[in-house]
């Protein structure tokens, strides 16, 4: 079904399309920034609440800066100095966060008004947006076409294909910006901190002051970081640890151990590895990651300070959401030690990433 979303200042009109599954777990997707609007799944009794942050229409999300359910291109997280080398060509890229570029530029792939991918019509179970990033857009190289299917399945997954192909070496590496609130984003929803969360990788990126990953990946073992078992995010979020005062709290690139030994010209290890679960106790609430990506951003809503004013006019307050953004790691086209974000002509850029739902007992 696809109904009218509103239009930005600039007049563009945009469009949000439902998937539904047999199970009552409901996806609103837009055009705009081939953004997750919304996510209805049942709690352990059947009940269902949106579980992911929005706004109600197109020009709160033109005017947003939270990123809330956008599909981020074509650099997720930060690249140092808004520049990179490629073949010994220098590239500087729109500067959006000091002196650095961050989530693809002023204006990535969120704001962006994608369209249907021909040949894919949309349906109940499935919708591909597709966009072509011109040479120079945002100062990357090359032109970059993008397509990103959304699918439904009767199993309670979520499942995001993104393919892309280049007609120039330029730097790719895609993400989905949710924020997740298993309890809902609803009236009396509260902050994550009580979300039990558990991340299968043993590494992770520690960040300078400006939360640029150092270039190393340091072990998670006796640290807060260590979320190999599962824990409430809110366990260790206060503890003195210069990695999270830098931060505010988590908002760190963990190196996912399915992927340690893939080489790093290799893009992915192929099929989707287990990344993440989070857990939401008072309703049951479960959300399991799969990817085939080697990093896992998990940022815990340290940013949001009720300015941000969301779906039914409500203020979206410290923590009350979190990311778990699939991706490569950050400033990966600076650092040659990380798992390669490049991509030539000739080759496709594909990545796949499940989040899948259930319930667990008291
Ligand atoms: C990412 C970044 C955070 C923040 C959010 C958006 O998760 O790592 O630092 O920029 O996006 O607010």
């Amino acid at each position: 079904m696809m109904e009218a979303f509103g239009s930005t200042r600039d007049g563009e009109h945009a469009h949000v399309w439902t998937l539904r599954n047999s199970h009552g777990v409901e996806a609103r997707i837009t055009d705009w920034g081939a953004t997750l609007v919304s996510l209805v799944v049942p709690d352990r009794d059947g009940r269902g609440a949106d579980v992911v942050l929005g706004y109600d229409d197109v020009g709160a999300y033109a005017a947003g800066r939270a990123y809330f359910g956008a599909t981020i291109g074509r650099c997720a997280n930060r690249i140092r100095n808004a520049s990179f080398s490629i073949d010994g060509r220098r590239y500087v890229l729109a500067r959006n966060e000091g002196e650095n570029s961050l989530h693809g530029g002023v204006r990535g792939f969120d704001k962006r008004l994608w369209r249907t991918a021909e040949g894919s019509p949309p349906s109940t179970a499935s919708i591909t947006l597709a966009y072509e990033s011109p040479e120079g857009e945002e100062g990357y190289p090359g032109t970059l076409s993008v397509r990103l299917r959304y699918t439904l399945d009767d199993d309670d997954s979520l499942t995001l294909d993104y393919d892309a192909v280049t007609d120039a070496p330029t730097h790719v590496n895609l993400t989905n910006h949710s924020y997740f609130n298993l309890r809902g984003t609803g009236e009396g929803m509260g902050d994550i901190q009580a979300h039990r969360l558990c991340i299968a990788g043993s590494g992770y990126t520690p960040v300078d002051a400006t939360l640029l990953p150092t270039g190393i990946v340091a072990p998670v073992d006796g640290t807060p970081f260590d979320f190999r078992a599962a824990k409430p995010v809110g366990a260790d979020i206060a503890r003195a640890d210069v990695q999270l005062e830098r931060a505010g709290g988590y908002d760190h690139n963990f190196a996912l151990d399915f992927a340690v030994d893939v080489p790093a010209e290799e893009r992915s290890s192929g099929a989707p590895a287990f990344a993440a679960e989070l857990c939401e106790p008072e309703s049951g609430r479960r959300m399991r990651v799969f990817t085939t990506e080697p990093g896992l951003q998990f940022y815990s809503g340290n940013f949001l300070d009720g300015s941000e004013h969301g779906k039914g006019d409500r203020a979206y307050g410290f923590r009350e959401g979190l990311c778990l953004e699939t991706q490569h790691f950050p400033d990966s086209p600076n650092q040659p030690s990380f798992p390669s974000t490049l991509l030539r002509p000739g080759v496709t850029y594909r990545q796949t990433t499940i989040y899948r739902f259930d319930t667990v007992a008291d």
